[in-house]
């Protein structure tokens, strides 16, 4: 029976390029997807950017840009990673779309007129330099609990407690640095504590999906049921606050002025949205499709931090808003590398594009992610080593190895054509055996015990090649003996049928090298079914190199953490590069040098006072004693690095840095003060 499958990724933010664990969650995906296909199965496979939110308004801000301008950056960039790693979507859209904006109003009428939303007044943080309200995430100060200083606004990070951002002790904005004040806003909030919701809940948890199969994993049921607390009529689930005040990037209330939905309203129907649109594309009536009395599926992939969005308001609001409610929601753990978890600031982690731009296989990285992949909420580690073995002895191995020696014996001396021994039924039905267990395991996702029946079957191929002693079999067949001669097509046969059932079960895997196996060696359709391991191969062509092992030297430099000079890099730069993400942590502001000194006690030190604009001066010693005199700099326009830390010197505190080119001609050094043109103001930022 075909079935039709909905299949999501988790929407990623569009404030920054993917790292290796949204490929991983692609990658899981796809071969999920693909191995779906190969049943005959009809599948949308979509995503989007999920472009709403304070961070990503912020930072466009910082860059200068728009929100619209910030999404786009990335958004143009996803097809590289997408393509570069065989990750084929149906359809990528985004969250700041027509449909979203539409289909977001629409659910939140619906759940309105359940009488499921109201609205309350509560007491925020608000910074009043920046004249916005602070989400949690943007305010600092010292702990209520044990004091530490610069902790955030909802926990700390030295003893671990929560609290309420009004009880930090000395707030400051991180934005501004001004202390936030305590003022009152409405709200609107989603009763998810309503006794529908819960009930809602605790009976979608429990009910079987239409394939009659779980929703979720095991230990996801188990989160979920901690956060619905024991007792049937006390839920532990807290009401939603779903608005945000102005200024914020995201879709307007309909009905309530100056106010946004928070972002995660929003992000999820993200999901629906990207199906809408790519549905108008393709004439295919939305609605119709994606209707809960239709047997279409719905599947999200997502990573374990995001559970609770997914299974408490993601199912309430669809179900309440008379939607379909997801049948499976498989949920993934973190890629971590060497037993680390990944961390941008501390440049861990491996970075997607350096992988593809060091010529590594793509292919490899999905046998490596789907050989550590199964159905439980698991980390996902990357090791090295782990890799290289996995890489170089099943795949280059086992696997191809097996048609670089038995293909030659049928291209030399059958002309490319099989045949089989009379009776073919053993052999058919020991691959069948073989390719149902294997599409049930990637269906479970359960792609490392594919991979582990995939080799075995390799192994077993390569053992009765190996113990039918091919070679010795050939000494006879020259010798002109017909029996040997029969005798030896047919094991090559075998072995050649064989392989083509283990490239039909690797191909979700492997979609690159599968299409050219089937294309060019045995000339057949390309993408397979399941069922075509079944058929028997005719002929093939002669073999031609398949896979290439890992060089080790090579993919070493993956795990460097600075990357020496790169080749063909456009800009001359013996470090290593910085993403717009680090250069834009830099503050770099037009200030006027309003005094300027001689610091007696050194030799390579000035005193900068500098007028940075709105009446705010600052102190800087510079170390350009020598080259500047006092009095021919005081006027001058400089650059001062803002939010450099204040450093304590023995005559005084530095309060930032000025820039100044450098050259060292010689024995003589030379340093040049760089101007901004006379009309720019001080206070300027430079971006
Ligand atoms: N925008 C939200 C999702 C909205 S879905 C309606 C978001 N974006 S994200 O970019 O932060 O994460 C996207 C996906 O990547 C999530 O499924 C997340 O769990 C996953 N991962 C983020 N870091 C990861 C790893 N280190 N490893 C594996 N997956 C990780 O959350
Ligand atoms: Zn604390």
């Amino acid at each position: 029976m075909q079935r039709t499958i909905f299949v999501t990724t988790a929407l990623p933010y569009s404030n920054g390029s993917f790292h290796i664990g949204h490929i991983m969650e692609y990658i899981q995906a796809d071969i999920w997807v693909r191995s779906m296909r190969m049943h005959g199965h009809k599948v949308y496979f979509v995503s989007a950017d999920d472009a709403h939110g304070a961070p990503i308004m912020l930072k466009a801000e910082a860059m200068g840009i728009t929100p619209k301008e910030l999404t786009d950056l990335y958004n143009k960039e996803r097809p590289t990673y997408l393509n570069g790693f065989n990750i084929k979507f149906d359809h990528w859209h985004s969250t700041d779309s027509k449909e979203n904006i539409s289909l977001s109003h629409e659910i939140y009428k619906k759940l309105k007129e359940k009488n499921l939303i109201e609205r309350r007044t509560i007491q925020q943080l608000y910074d009043p330099i920046k004249n916005m309200f602070l989400a949690d995430r943007y305010i600092k100060g010292t702990c209520p609990r044990c004091k530490s200083d610069n902790q955030y606004g909802d926990s700390c990070e030295e003893c671990g407690s929560t609290y309420n951002p009004n009880e930090l002790i000395n707030p400051y904005s991180t934005l501004t640095g001004a202390t936030p004040l305590l003022r009152s806003s409405e709200h609107l909030f989603f009763k998810l504590s309503d006794s529908r919701c819960v009930n809602f809940l605790r009976e979608w948890i429990r009910t079987k999906n239409i394939n009659n199969k779980n929703k979720l994993q095991d230990e996801v049921v188990a989160k979920i049921r901690e956060w619905l607390g024991k007792d049937e009529e006390n839920s532990k689930l807290e009401d939603w606050d779903i608005s945000r005040d102005e200024p914020y990037f995201g879709i307007e209330i309909p009905d309530f002025k100056g106010k946004y939905f928070y972002v995660w309203l929003d992000a999820p129907i993200g999901y629906l949205s990207s199906l809408k649109s790519y549905c108008a594309l393709q004439g295919i009536d939305f609605e119709k499709l994606l209707n809960k009395n239709n047997s279409i599926e719905q599947v999200h992939f997502i990573g374990k931090d995001i559970i609770y969005f997914h299974t408490l308001f993601w199912p309430v609001m669809l179900n309440f808003s008379e939607r379909k409610t997801p049948d499976s929601v498989y949920v993934h753990g973190f890629v971590t590398i060497d037993g680390e978890k990944m961390s941008k600031s501390r440049g861990t982690g491996i970075s997607p594009l350096r992988y593809l731009d060091l010529g590594l296989n793509p292919e490899w990285l999905r046998y490596y992610f789907a050989s550590k992949l199964n159905s439980k909420v698991e980390d996902i580690d990357i090791n090295k080593n782990d890799f290289i073995v996995k890489v170089n002895s099943d795949l280059v191995g086992k696997y191809i190895n097996i048609a670089s020696r038995a293909a030659p014996f049928i291209t030399k001396f059958f002309d490319g054509k099989l045949k089989f021994d009379e009776n073919t039924e053993e052999l058919i039905n020991e691959i069948e055996l073989k390719v149902d267990l294997v599409s049930n395991l990637f269906e479970e996702r359960e792609y490392n015990k594919a991979i582990r029946e995939i080799m075995g079957y390799a192994n077993y191929t390569n053992q009765i090649f190996d113990n039918s002693r091919p070679w010795d079999i050939l000494k006879k067949a020259k010798n002109i003996d017909p029996l040997a001669t029969k005798n030896l097509h047919e094991i090559c046969s075998a072995t050649i049928a064989r392989f083509k059932a283990l490239s039909v079960m690797l191909s979700p895997i492997l979609p690159k090298t599968a299409r050219s196996i089937f294309l060019d060696f045995f000339k057949i359709e390309y993408p397979a079914k399941w069922q075509d391991a079944l058929i028997l191969p005719e002929k093939i062509e002669s073999f031609k190199h398949m896979m290439s092992r890992v060089d080790e030297d090579i993919f070493s430099k993956l795990f460097d953490q600075n990357p020496e000079k790169k080749e063909n890099m456009p800009i001359a730069t013996n470090k290593e590069f910085i993403n717009i993400e680090d250069f834009i942590k830099l503050e770099l502001i037009v200030a006027k040098i309003i005094d300027c000194e001689n610091v007696d006690q050194s030799d390579k030190l000035l005193r900068l006072t500098l007028d940075c604009g709105e009446k705010n001066y600052r102190n800087v010693f510079s170390g350009i004693k020598g080259h500047y005199k006092p009095n021919d700099i005081i006027g001058k326009l400089v650059i001062l690095v803002s939010n450099l830390k204040p450093r304590k010197m023995r005559f005084g505190i530095s309060e930032g840095m000025v820039l100044a080119a450098s050259s060292t001609d010689g024995s003589s050094s030379k340093i040049y003060l760089i101007e901004p043109p006379n009309s720019a103001k001080p206070g300027t930022r430079i971006s």
